[in-house]
Protein backbone atom coordinates (compact mmCIF):
# COMPACT_ATOMS: atom_id res chain seq x y z
CA UNK A 1 0.00 0.00 0.00
CA UNK A 2 1.49 3.53 -1.01
CA UNK A 3 1.51 6.22 2.05
CA UNK A 4 -0.42 9.21 1.67
CA UNK A 5 1.24 11.89 1.17
CA UNK A 6 1.57 14.71 4.18
CA UNK A 7 3.85 17.51 2.97
CA UNK A 8 2.12 18.89 -0.15
CA UNK A 9 0.16 21.74 1.80
CA UNK A 10 1.33 24.41 3.94
CA UNK A 11 -1.53 23.83 6.44
CA UNK A 12 0.50 20.42 6.76
CA UNK A 13 3.84 22.34 6.78
CA UNK A 14 3.23 24.31 9.73
CA UNK A 15 1.29 21.03 11.56
CA UNK A 16 4.42 19.65 10.86
CA UNK A 17 7.20 22.03 12.33
CA UNK A 18 4.50 22.50 15.46
CA UNK A 19 4.95 19.28 16.05
CA UNK A 20 8.68 18.93 16.62
CA UNK A 21 8.88 22.19 17.97
CA UNK A 22 10.15 20.50 20.94
CA UNK A 23 13.03 18.85 19.80
CA UNK A 24 14.06 22.05 18.40
CA UNK A 25 16.33 23.40 20.65
CA UNK A 26 18.07 20.11 20.93
CA UNK A 27 21.82 20.77 21.49
CA UNK A 28 22.72 19.04 18.24
CA UNK A 29 20.31 21.69 16.48
CA UNK A 30 21.94 24.57 18.01
CA UNK A 31 25.58 24.75 16.26
CA UNK A 32 24.11 23.61 13.22
CA UNK A 33 21.41 26.60 12.66
CA UNK A 34 23.93 28.41 13.99
CA UNK A 35 27.07 27.99 12.37
CA UNK A 36 24.71 28.10 9.05
CA UNK A 37 23.07 32.22 10.07
CA UNK A 38 26.56 33.14 10.51
CA UNK A 39 28.01 31.44 7.13
CA UNK A 40 25.40 33.33 5.56
CA UNK A 41 25.63 36.85 7.70
CA UNK A 42 29.04 36.98 6.65
CA UNK A 43 28.33 36.60 3.16
CA UNK A 44 26.18 39.68 3.28
CA UNK A 45 28.55 41.75 4.53
CA UNK A 46 31.13 40.33 2.29
CA UNK A 47 28.93 41.64 -0.39
CA UNK A 48 28.70 45.17 0.33
CA UNK A 49 25.27 45.30 1.66
CA UNK A 50 24.06 47.48 4.13
CA UNK A 51 20.49 46.72 5.34
CA UNK A 52 18.14 48.84 7.43
CA UNK A 53 15.52 47.15 7.52
CA UNK A 54 15.30 43.18 7.45
CA UNK A 55 12.83 40.61 7.45
CA UNK A 56 13.53 37.07 8.31
CA UNK A 57 11.39 34.32 6.91
CA UNK A 58 10.87 31.16 8.68
CA UNK A 59 12.69 32.43 11.76
CA UNK A 60 11.96 28.93 13.53
CA UNK A 61 13.20 29.07 17.11
CA UNK A 62 15.37 32.15 17.01
CA UNK A 63 18.94 30.43 15.89
CA UNK A 64 19.74 32.64 13.43
CA UNK A 65 17.70 35.58 14.33
CA UNK A 66 20.40 35.68 17.37
CA UNK A 67 22.85 36.23 14.65
CA UNK A 68 21.07 38.35 12.71
CA UNK A 69 20.73 40.51 15.82
CA UNK A 70 24.69 39.99 16.28
CA UNK A 71 25.80 40.98 12.91
CA UNK A 72 23.33 43.71 11.64
CA UNK A 73 22.67 45.81 15.68
CA UNK A 74 21.53 48.72 13.70
CA UNK A 75 19.23 47.18 11.40
CA UNK A 76 15.50 47.34 12.38
CA UNK A 77 14.24 43.21 12.30
CA UNK A 78 11.20 41.77 11.43
CA UNK A 79 11.04 37.50 12.32
CA UNK A 80 7.90 36.02 10.54
CA UNK A 81 6.82 32.18 11.64
CA UNK A 82 4.27 30.32 11.24
CA UNK A 83 4.51 27.98 14.10
CA UNK A 84 3.70 30.01 17.33
CA UNK A 85 5.12 27.86 19.82
CA UNK A 86 8.61 28.52 17.67
CA UNK A 87 8.19 31.93 17.46
CA UNK A 88 8.11 32.28 21.58
CA UNK A 89 11.50 29.87 22.11
CA UNK A 90 12.69 33.03 19.53
CA UNK A 91 11.53 35.80 21.21
CA UNK A 92 13.04 34.16 24.24
CA UNK A 93 16.32 34.22 22.50
CA UNK A 94 16.78 37.68 21.70
CA UNK A 95 13.47 39.41 23.44
CA UNK A 96 12.22 42.92 22.26
CA UNK A 97 14.82 44.03 19.56
CA UNK A 98 12.73 41.94 17.42
CA UNK A 99 9.73 42.36 16.32
CA UNK A 100 7.81 38.61 15.91
CA UNK A 101 5.06 38.15 13.91
CA UNK A 102 3.15 34.81 13.69
CA UNK A 103 2.92 34.57 9.96
CA UNK A 104 3.49 32.54 7.02
CA UNK A 105 5.18 34.48 4.39
CA UNK A 106 2.36 34.22 1.82
CA UNK A 107 -0.17 35.85 4.44
CA UNK A 108 2.21 38.40 5.49
CA UNK A 109 1.91 41.89 4.61
CA UNK A 110 4.27 45.34 5.32
CA UNK A 111 3.71 48.22 7.00
CA UNK A 112 7.44 49.23 6.14
CA UNK A 113 9.63 47.38 2.77
CA UNK A 114 12.55 45.50 3.80
CA UNK A 115 15.61 46.27 1.90
CA UNK A 116 17.29 42.91 2.97
CA UNK A 117 15.04 39.29 3.36
CA UNK A 118 16.47 36.65 4.54
CA UNK A 119 15.65 32.67 4.78
CA UNK A 120 17.93 30.54 6.85
CA UNK A 121 17.08 26.85 5.80
CA UNK A 122 13.36 28.01 5.05
CA UNK A 123 13.59 29.31 1.55
CA UNK A 124 12.60 24.99 0.00
CA UNK A 125 9.25 25.38 2.64
CA UNK A 126 8.00 28.56 0.77
CA UNK A 127 4.79 27.58 -1.56
CA UNK A 128 5.60 28.48 -5.28
CA UNK A 129 3.09 31.64 -4.63
CA UNK A 130 5.44 32.63 -1.79
CA UNK A 131 8.36 32.31 -4.08
CA UNK A 132 6.70 34.28 -6.91
CA UNK A 133 6.00 37.25 -3.78
CA UNK A 134 9.49 36.57 -3.22
CA UNK A 135 10.65 37.94 -6.78
CA UNK A 136 8.30 40.92 -7.08
CA UNK A 137 10.03 42.04 -4.22
CA UNK A 138 13.25 41.35 -5.45
CA UNK A 139 12.06 43.47 -8.80
CA UNK A 140 10.91 46.38 -6.73
CA UNK A 141 14.53 46.72 -4.96
CA UNK A 142 14.73 44.21 -2.18
CA UNK A 143 18.08 42.01 -1.88
CA UNK A 144 17.78 38.27 -1.12
CA UNK A 145 20.09 36.20 1.04
CA UNK A 146 19.08 32.15 1.89
CA UNK A 147 20.87 29.06 3.18
CA UNK A 148 18.98 26.10 1.62
CA UNK A 149 19.81 22.32 1.29
CA UNK A 150 21.46 21.75 -2.60
CA UNK A 151 18.30 20.13 -4.37
CA UNK A 152 20.35 17.66 -6.77
CA UNK A 153 19.06 15.12 -9.04
CA UNK A 154 18.20 12.35 -7.42
CA UNK A 155 18.21 11.39 -3.46
CA UNK A 156 21.09 9.11 -3.98
CA UNK A 157 23.12 11.54 -5.03
CA UNK A 158 22.68 13.59 -1.70
CA UNK A 159 22.99 10.83 0.21
CA UNK A 160 26.09 9.69 -1.03
CA UNK A 161 27.82 6.76 0.41
CA UNK A 162 30.82 8.02 2.53
CA UNK A 163 29.43 8.69 5.56
CA UNK A 164 27.39 6.30 8.16
CA UNK A 165 24.54 8.44 8.64
CA UNK A 166 23.96 8.99 4.75
CA UNK A 167 24.32 5.13 3.88
CA UNK A 168 21.91 4.57 6.09
CA UNK A 169 19.31 6.82 5.23
CA UNK A 170 19.93 5.50 1.35
CA UNK A 171 19.51 1.82 2.62
CA UNK A 172 15.90 3.36 3.96
CA UNK A 173 15.26 4.98 0.87
CA UNK A 174 15.78 1.55 -0.97
CA UNK A 175 14.18 -0.68 1.18
CA UNK A 176 11.51 1.23 1.62
CA UNK A 177 11.27 1.62 -2.60
CA UNK A 178 12.11 -1.82 -2.89
CA UNK A 179 8.18 -2.89 -0.54
CA UNK A 180 6.53 -0.49 -2.62
CA UNK A 181 5.88 2.18 0.09
CA UNK A 182 7.62 4.94 -1.66
CA UNK A 183 8.26 6.00 -5.25
CA UNK A 184 12.35 5.64 -5.83
CA UNK A 185 12.37 8.82 -8.15
CA UNK A 186 11.37 10.70 -4.94
CA UNK A 187 9.34 13.65 -6.33
CA UNK A 188 8.79 14.90 -2.80
CA UNK A 189 12.61 16.24 -2.33
CA UNK A 190 11.85 19.27 -0.76
CA UNK A 191 15.93 21.41 -1.83
CA UNK A 192 17.03 24.00 -3.70
CA UNK A 193 17.19 24.31 -7.32
CA UNK A 194 18.98 27.68 -8.12
CA UNK A 195 17.27 27.10 -12.13
CA UNK A 196 13.85 26.87 -10.80
CA UNK A 197 14.04 30.31 -9.48
CA UNK A 198 14.80 31.73 -12.92
CA UNK A 199 11.31 30.65 -14.30
CA UNK A 200 9.73 32.70 -11.13
CA UNK A 201 11.69 35.92 -12.74
CA UNK A 202 15.18 35.83 -10.47
CA UNK A 203 18.55 34.90 -10.70
CA UNK A 204 20.00 32.96 -7.69
CA UNK A 205 23.42 33.97 -7.27
CA UNK A 206 25.02 30.22 -5.69
CA UNK A 207 27.74 32.34 -3.50
CA UNK A 208 28.66 29.86 -1.64
CA UNK A 209 28.74 25.80 -1.73
CA UNK A 210 29.19 24.08 1.79
CA UNK A 211 28.82 20.44 3.01
CA UNK A 212 27.89 20.29 6.82
CA UNK A 213 29.18 17.19 8.07
CA UNK A 214 27.91 15.90 11.49
CA UNK A 215 28.67 13.81 13.68
CA UNK A 216 26.57 11.85 16.54
CA UNK A 217 24.66 9.16 18.34
CA UNK A 218 21.72 7.45 17.31
CA UNK A 219 19.17 8.63 19.01
CA UNK A 220 20.65 12.24 18.12
CA UNK A 221 20.09 11.04 14.29
CA UNK A 222 17.49 10.29 14.81
CA UNK A 223 16.25 13.53 16.25
CA UNK A 224 17.93 15.51 13.98
CA UNK A 225 16.42 14.00 11.27
CA UNK A 226 12.38 14.54 12.71
CA UNK A 227 13.14 17.88 13.79
CA UNK A 228 15.18 19.44 10.74
CA UNK A 229 12.47 18.75 8.38
CA UNK A 230 15.03 15.84 6.91
CA UNK A 231 12.52 13.03 6.68
CA UNK A 232 9.59 14.56 4.84
CA UNK A 233 12.23 16.51 3.18
CA UNK A 234 13.92 13.65 1.47
CA UNK A 235 10.84 10.33 2.10
CA UNK A 236 8.06 12.64 1.39
CA UNK A 237 5.10 10.59 1.62
CA UNK A 238 6.98 8.08 3.45
CA UNK A 239 8.78 10.01 6.25
CA UNK A 240 7.04 7.85 9.13
CA UNK A 241 7.84 4.20 7.53
CA UNK A 242 11.60 6.00 7.06
CA UNK A 243 12.12 6.78 10.85
CA UNK A 244 10.58 3.64 11.50
CA UNK A 245 12.68 1.62 9.52
CA UNK A 246 15.47 3.33 10.65
CA UNK A 247 14.95 3.12 14.48
CA UNK A 248 14.55 -0.15 14.33
CA UNK A 249 17.68 -0.61 12.02
CA UNK A 250 20.17 1.26 14.67
CA UNK A 251 21.55 0.38 17.40
CA UNK A 252 21.63 2.49 20.34
CA UNK A 253 25.54 2.87 20.92
CA UNK A 254 26.24 3.27 17.05
CA UNK A 255 27.93 7.11 16.18
CA UNK A 256 26.92 8.37 12.83
CA UNK A 257 28.43 10.77 10.48
CA UNK A 258 25.79 12.66 8.88
CA UNK A 259 26.69 15.19 5.85
CA UNK A 260 24.44 17.33 3.40
CA UNK A 261 25.16 19.89 1.22
CA UNK A 262 24.20 23.59 1.36
CA UNK A 263 24.05 26.18 -0.84
CA UNK A 264 24.64 30.18 -0.42
CA UNK A 265 22.70 32.37 -2.46
CA UNK A 266 22.32 35.94 -2.91
CA UNK A 267 19.77 37.75 -5.46
CA UNK A 268 19.62 41.16 -6.19
CA UNK A 269 17.68 43.49 -7.91
CA UNK A 270 20.05 43.63 -10.55
CA UNK A 271 19.62 40.21 -11.00
CA UNK A 272 15.83 40.56 -11.13
CA UNK A 273 15.23 39.08 -14.47
C1 LIG B 1 14.26 24.36 9.06
S1 LIG B 1 13.44 25.61 9.94
C2 LIG B 1 14.64 26.93 10.00
C3 LIG B 1 14.56 27.72 11.29
C4 LIG B 1 15.40 28.99 11.42
N1 LIG B 1 15.45 29.77 10.21
C5 LIG B 1 16.79 28.74 11.95
O1 LIG B 1 17.76 28.98 11.22
O2 LIG B 1 16.95 28.31 13.10
C6 LIG B 1 12.24 26.17 8.78
C7 LIG B 1 11.26 27.17 9.36
O3 LIG B 1 10.49 27.71 8.27
C8 LIG B 1 9.17 27.90 8.73
N2 LIG B 1 8.26 27.94 7.56
C9 LIG B 1 7.79 26.90 6.85
N3 LIG B 1 6.94 27.34 5.89
C10 LIG B 1 6.92 28.70 5.99
C11 LIG B 1 6.25 29.73 5.28
N4 LIG B 1 5.43 29.44 4.26
N5 LIG B 1 6.42 31.03 5.65
C12 LIG B 1 7.26 31.33 6.69
N6 LIG B 1 7.94 30.39 7.40
C13 LIG B 1 7.78 29.08 7.06
C14 LIG B 1 8.92 26.71 9.64
O4 LIG B 1 7.84 26.93 10.54
C15 LIG B 1 10.27 26.57 10.33
O5 LIG B 1 10.30 27.28 11.53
Amino acid sequence: MKIKSRLTNTENINNYFASVADAYDAPINQPFYTDVARRLCCIILKNGLKPKRILEIGCGSGFATREIVNYFPHASITAIDPVAELLAMARSKVGGCVDFINQSYAGFAYEKQADLIIANMSYHWLSKGERLKLAAEIKAGANVALAAPLRTNHSSAFLGRKYSGNRVLLQAFRALAFSGDIDIRDKSWRGLEPAAAEKLGFELKIVEEHKVIEFMAAPEFIKVLSSRGLLPALFGDGADAAQLWISKYLSHQERLALAWPLVFCLATSHTAL
